[in-house]
């Protein structure tokens, strides 16, 4: 009688198979990979006929409906079906509608494991590339604004408490080496991702001639795989993706980070553009920092769908398990928020307004030349540990009085030692101060010139 007999009966078969599809199906989302989709299938089917496997003619046949199954999801004609599962599924369907029978030998010797498998690598491939353009972007704005403060100073800072004065350029010179860094780690993992799966079929390979490496070389892909259960298994080339995103929120959100606390009045370094604030519903004088604020915030998410992945991975048995369908979401998810970080990010880089005059009156608090006062010690002769404890008596003696260090009168100084000389003065400047740091990768003159430089080299490759 199965559920007709029960009081629930009547409508159970149909619920559960509602739900079920519903639990399953992917094509609400993994539709986004039909591009990919379908040109892997356009390679598996010329190399099926290269392979003797099929007709040339059926396999143009087949390609020539891929390319008009393109057109119609390009101009969203294309009628997706829940009930057909995922975009491999959808797709296929409508190729054997639009060619007749000869649509359904695409499959012939292959798997969705390794079409899957195939699909998502270039689909992430193409996305980590887009990725890397974005960043090629930012770190392009952050190069030429640099470029523009060179001669900017400002409390370059430790433990968040004024440490030594800085050139602007420097600090933004850090950041674009965070991303430069960020570019070069997915380039790296490009290498692993564009390894062609195609061929591994369910698990163990197939019993026709296929030729992976003809596939791969259609689809400019950098290798093929070794083993076929690793093939339909692996998905390292999305974590790494993952981990890269990652890192790039990472660096995104301490940058706005700096941001947020530079908008803030008490520091005033930065004026935010009016296009990436926003204002409060009560409080009339507030320019609030939510793009920054939120690309933190949004870092969690990215870290999550690193640690999702990860997590999903850990206890799975060989080889293709159904648990692998939850890679795409949070790869898809993490797209969309790295790209339009990056984006926002260099839009609001662009557009900041720096506060030079804030910067220089902040450079006034927090002794921050008591480091040029030890070195002029030592430079007299004096060992740096003693100069260290003499320069604390000195900024003791500022501090008390509610002065600078280059405040305190020659007699007083000379208290503290006699090793000090009228010539103490010009060395505690400021500019003084950054210009002496010259050894490579300083904040002098010459080292950020050359950061520049060296960046803007990059640029011109990449
Ligand atoms: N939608 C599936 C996924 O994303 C495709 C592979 C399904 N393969 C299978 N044998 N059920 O992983």
């Amino acid at each position: 009688m199965g559920n007709k007999g029960t009081m629930w009966g009547g409508r159970f078969a149909a619920g559960t198979d509602a739900l079920v599809q519903e639990y399953t199906e992917s094509v609400s989302y993994d539709r986004a990979l039909y591009r990919q989709d379908i040109a892997g299938s356009k390679a598996h089917a010329r190399m099926l006929a290269r392979q003797g496997v099929l007709q040339a003619a059926e396999a143009e046949q087949i390609c020539a409906g891929l390319d008009a199954i393109l057109q119609e999801i390009e101009q969203g004609t294309f009628a997706w079906k829940v009930a057909l599962e995922d975009v491999h599924m959808n797709i296929e369907s409508r190729l054997t509608e639009l060619v007749g029978d000869v649509g359904k030998k695409l499959h012939t010797g292959r798997s969705r494991n390794d079409q899957v498998a195939l699909g998502f690598r270039l689909f992430v491939s193409a996305r980590t590339q887009e990725w890397r353009h974005l960043l090629r972007h930012l770190v392009a704005v952050l190069v030429t604004t640099a470029d523009a403060h060179k001669e900017t100073l400002l409390p370059g800072c430790t433990h968040l408490q004024p440490a030594q004065p800085v050139s602007l350029a420097q600090h933004l010179l850090a950041y674009a080496a965070m991303f430069r860094r960020d570019f070069d780690r997915l380039a790296d993992g490009d290498k692993r991702t564009r390894v062609c799966p195609l061929g591994a079929a369910a698990l163990a390979g197939t019993t026709y001639p296929l030729s992976p490496a003809f596939v791969a070389e259609q689809l400019d892909m950098a290798g093929v795989f070794s083993n076929s259960m690793d093939a339909v298994s692996d998905r390292d080339f999305a974590l790494e993706a993952l981990f890269g995103a990652s890192l790039i929120m990472a660096h995104l959100s301490r940058l706005c980070e700096d941001l947020i606390i530079w908008a803030n009045p008490a520091f005033g370094f930065v004026r935010l553009p009016d296009g990436y604030a926003t204002g409060s519903s009560i409080m009339p004088q507030k320019k609030n920092p939510d793009v920054a604020e939120l690309m933190r915030g949004k870092t969690g998410r990215v870290y999550g769908a690193l640690m999702g992945l990860l997590t999903t991975l850990k206890g799975l048995p060989m080889t293709y398990n159904r648990d692998l369908q939850e890679d795409k979401e949070p790869f898809l998810d993490t797209d969309k928020t790295v790209s339009a970080s990056l984006a926002l990010m260099a839009g609001m880089m662009e557009a900041m307004v720096f506060v030079p005059q804030r910067m220089e009156a902040a450079l006034e608090r927090g002794f921050l030349n008591a480091t040029e006062l030890a070195d002029y010690l030592v430079g007299k002769g004096m060992p740096f540990r003693e100069a260290h404890h003499h320069t604390g008596a000195a900024v003791a003696l500022a501090e008390a009085r509610g002065v600078t260090l280059e405040a305190l009168p020659l007699a007083d100084l000379q208290h503290i030692s006699p090793l000090i000389t009228d010539d103490v003065y010009p060395v505690l400047a400021h500019k003084a101060a950054v210009a002496r740091r010259n050894t490579s990768g300083g904040t002098g003159p010459q080292p950020v010139a050359a950061q520049i430089a060296a960046l803007q080299a990059w640029l011109q490759v990449e």
